[in-house]
């Protein structure tokens, strides 16, 4: 039997992955240091390590303890719109702590790693993004996630190991955090709705994304494992407006389309229209929007309201200045 390994376990992403393997009846770990995760997102039904993958003697540790066969690699510290405000942390979490995490997995004698990149790497160029396109990222998490995806190809080669590249976008669903500020626009609105805060829009909400609940591109990442040496992107067919998504919720959380919303300059380096091609994840990975995007967001509202409003995290961004939203700072403008 295979010993899986999932960092970022404790995430949205990664607790979903970490629970079907085990369900699969697969030999699982784990490994988060809750930075952006949660302790209610771990079930406990499979071991995992509170380490943190920014600091390499920890996880040289570790990887001594697991020597996992398998590396489902999620963890990072995944804002890409505040990455220009917190560029080392963001590296430290992303680059650096592949670096520190495919050291001593290789030397271990692993075989196969599946690492959840990003969209982002498209940049800005047109859409629908498709695989073969180059990596063109705008902004520091997006060179984060290409850097990796190249030191994959070149280990992968040097080192004999297989990997599968998944290039999510914008994944919502239960289990999400509803407390972090700078990411995952459906999240923050519905903890906005609850704390009776105004959404806030970025430029005029024409941004295009085409959202992917969490259960639809499940079962693709799982079944990642069943192929080699791809790089596929994975989620959402229907690219929507922020301004329709913004609907969307209202009416699922249930207030008026009238909710107020206060419109914003855009964001620095935001790209406009992003979405992509999902043909190739069809054919490798059956991909099949069975609850879709709409169903989605239903689900979503209902757990968040179960879950009530929440508090926003305080952290602070080390590096601020006037292009850094407003939102982003110590205090919520137009908080009641
Ligand atoms: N959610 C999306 O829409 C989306 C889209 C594209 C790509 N991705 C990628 O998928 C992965 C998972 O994203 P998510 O949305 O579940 O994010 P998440 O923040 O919920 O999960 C990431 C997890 O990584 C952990 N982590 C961060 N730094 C760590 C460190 N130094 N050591 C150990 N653990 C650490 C966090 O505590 C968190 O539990 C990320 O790599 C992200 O870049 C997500």
């Amino acid at each position: 039997m295979n010993k899986i390994l999932v960092t970022g376990n404790a995430g949205f992403i990664g607790s979903w992955i970490a629970d079907a393997l085990v369900g699969r009846g697969e030999e699982v770990y784990g490994i988060d240091d809750f930075s952006g995760g949660s302790r209610e997102n771990y079930s406990g039904n499979y071991e995992m390590f509170a380490t943190d993958l920014a600091n390499p003697n920890q996880v040289k540790q570790t990887i001594k303890e697991i020597k996992p066969d398998i590396v489902f690699h999620l963890a990072s510290c995944a804002r890409e719109g505040a990455s220009q405000f917190q560029p080392l942390y963001v590296t430290q979490t992303n680059y650096s702590a592949f670096m520190n995490l495919i050291e001593p997995v290789i030397k271990y004698g692993f075989k196969k790693l599946i690492f959840t990149s990003s969209m982002a790497i498209y940049g800005d160029q047109k859409p629908p993004f498709s695989e073969d396109m180059p990596r063109r990222s705008v902004d520091i998490y997006a060179i984060n996630k290409a850097a990796i995806e190249k030191s994959i190809e070149v280990l992968a080669d040097i080192h004999e190991f297989d990997y599968v590249i998944l290039r999510p976008h914008n994944v919502f669903g239960l289990r999400q955090s509803l407390t972090d500020k700078f990411r995952n626009v459906v999240a923050i609105f519905m903890n906005r709705i609850m704390r009776k805060e105004p959404l806030y829009i970025y430029g005029v909400g024409e941004q295009e994304r085409a959202f992917s609940y969490i259960e639809d591109s499940l079962p693709s990442f799982i079944r990642s494992l069943e192929i080699n040496n791809e790089i596929i992107n994975v989620g959402g067919r229907y690219p929507i407006t922020v301004n329709h998504l913004a609907d969307l919720i209202c009416e699922a959380m249930g207030v008026s389309e009238k909710y107020p919303r206060v419109y914003l300059p855009p964001r620095p380096r935001e790209v406009k229209h992003a979405y992509s091609t999902y043909e190739k994840s069809e054919r490798l990975l059956g991909y099949e929007e069975k609850v879709g995007y709409k169903e989605g967001i239903e689900r979503m509202a209902r757990w968040a309201k179960k879950c009530g409003p929440q508090e926003w995290t305080s952290e602070v961004l080390p590096l601020q200045n006037a292009k850094m939203p407003v939102t982003w700072g110590s205090t919520t403008p137009h908080a009641p």
